[in-house]
């Protein structure tokens, strides 16, 4: 049998397949016994002329298989693979005749159907009814494509290029794209897995695979018992999928107390200003020693202070990134902070004692100001001047996780122009359709907000200087915001 073979073959592939050389093959086209097109040969026709044929049985599909599979591995090995520009238009176009395939198969099945269920009810068709039937049935199998075949391509070549992860018990999925490592994955979708050092030494991130694949991608070092082998654990750092569907066994921190203290020394990577007022610490951690947090949530840090100056400096202060992107982490730092948690560590940086390489020790985390798990409902952020910082972290997560209705971001501040990141607000609310942003002076928040609709069904978070966030609070209780959908957070 030639099931299996694609329908046209090269002589080459022909002539290597029956065993004997081309230039015979071609005698026999020659001949007329073997009819050919553009230099190719029918499979079928192949079949007819040598019916004693049966490549199955005679080895050569393994063998050919087998010197392909060779090729393959050794231009792995080698690494001449076309680019990955051209695999992915090459993987594209095979996808199209897929679903092109595909859909002309479901047509022609649709009129096997039709044509049975016809010649099942009576009376009986006559020929002329059954060519009809016929003739309709098949021009519609092969009309042109339906619209959505691009589509359905372009899904048969993402199922190659990403993975897509289902982990248990929460149902939350994530897509691997490339092979990246399926925890760098499930944190930039949001998820919070349990992991300690990202290395492949602490086995924290270990999860069990129900279903798939997954293979190693980084090294690790970490020895799994062999129950845990059984079981098929992997770490969750190390492995990327293999498969274009995994089902993971995950232990994910659902509320902050899931979530241990840490003691980390990170680096200054860089300071700049956002504002006359506001500056920007952005620092990195250690490859092996990062931190894990949930948006929206503080941290200590700390300095040391140079001799005479009084002993160490410390200031508590909430994250303005994301978790997804753990090895940095932002703060927004406000000039002349009074706040007794954050004033030493506010004066140090404007006075120029933290600088860019300098040590700086991070405690946490710390507070409870988090994304509602199971939310759903439209979401509220509402930011009173640096009051954006945990409110960023939380917006960052929440378009990761792309869970909500819709989310809308308030930025108040007593100062004209206060809002010191107003790019990247506005590029929000042009990248998503149901994100808004508008900022407003301090004074006429409650009113704006009192006129937000299905602002009583939406979760709300409020967060900037405890003494503008109280009153506020009071007023959305008063319009109808349940306790429970209000999440403050006064600095
Ligand atoms: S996080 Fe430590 S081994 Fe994966």
């Amino acid at each position: 049998m030639l099931a299996g073979m694609s329908q046209w073959l090269t002589l080459s592939r022909a002539a290597h397949l029956l065993g004997i050389s081309r230039v015979a093959l071609q005698k026999r086209i020659r001949d007329g016994e073997l009819p050919s097109f553009d230099g190719m040969v029918d499979a079928e026709d192949l079949q007819r002329t040598w019916p004693q044929l049966d490549l199955e049985e005679s080895g050569s599909f393994e063998k050919t298989r087998a010197i392909r599979e060779d090729a393959f591995a050794r231009r792995l090995r080698e690494r001449v693979l076309p680019s990955q520009e051209a695999l992915a238009q090459r993987l594209f176009a095979q996808g199209q005749e897929l679903a092109e395939a595909q859909r002309t198969l479901m047509r022609y099945h649709a009129l096997f159907d039709a044509v049975q269920a016809r010649l099942a009810r009576p009376p009986a068709p006559d020929t002329a009814e059954l060519s009809r039937l016929l003739d309709d049935g098949l021009a519609h199998a092969l009309a042109e494509p339906a619209p959505g075949a691009d589509v359905a391509a372009l899904d048969a070549m993402l199922r190659v290029m990403s993975a897509h992860v289902t982990v248990k018990p929460s149902g939350r999925e994530f897509f691997v794209e490339g092979s990246e490592t399926l925890l760098k994955a499930a944190l930039r979708a949001g998820l919070a897995p349990n992991y300690g050092c990202g290395n492949g030494n602490c086995g924290l991130c270990k999860a069990r695979v129900v279903s798939g694949e997954a293979r190693a991608v980084a090294p690790s070092d970490y020895r799994f018992s062999e129950a845990e082998k059984a079981q098929n654990h992997v770490l969750m750092c190390a492995c990327t999928a293999l498969s274009s569907d995994l089902v993971l066994e995950v232990l994910e921190a659902g509320a902050p107390e899931d979530i241990p203290e840490q003691r980390i020394v990170a680096k200054v990577r860089c300071i700049d200003a956002l504002g006359p007022d506001v500056m920007r610490l952005h620092l990195q951690t250690p490859r092996s020693n990062r931190l894990r947090f949930l948006a929206g949530q503080r941290v200590t840090l700390g300095i040391r202070a140079g001799v005479g100056d009084g002993g160490d400096v410390h200031g508590e202060l909430p994250v303005a990134s994301c978790p997804c992107d753990d090895r940095n982490l932002i703060f927004h730092v406000r000039r002349g902070d009074r706040r007794p948690a954050s004033a030493d560590f506010s004066a140090a940086l404007f006075d120029g004692r933290v600088k860019v390489a300098d040590d700086v020790s991070v405690w946490g985390p710390w507070g409870r100001f988090v994304l509602e798990k199971e939310g759903e409902r439209p979401l509220v952020f509402v930011a009173i001047d640096d009051g954006f910082a945990p409110i960023n972290s939380l917006i960052e997560h929440a378009i990761a996780v792309d869970a909500a209705e819709s989310i809308a971001l308030y930025w108040a501040s007593a100062q004209p122009g206060g809002q010191y990141l107003p790019n990247q607000c506005r590029a929000w609310a042009e990248a998503l359709d149901e994100f808004s942003y508008r900022p407003l002076p301090t004074d006429e928040l409650s009113a704006a907000l009192a006129a937000t609709p299905g602002l009583p069904r939406s979760e709300v978070y409020l967060a900037g200087p405890g003494d503008s966030v109280e009153p506020l609070a009071a007023a959305l209780l008063a319009a109808g915001v349940p306790p429970a959908q209000l999440h403050v957070e006064a600095l």
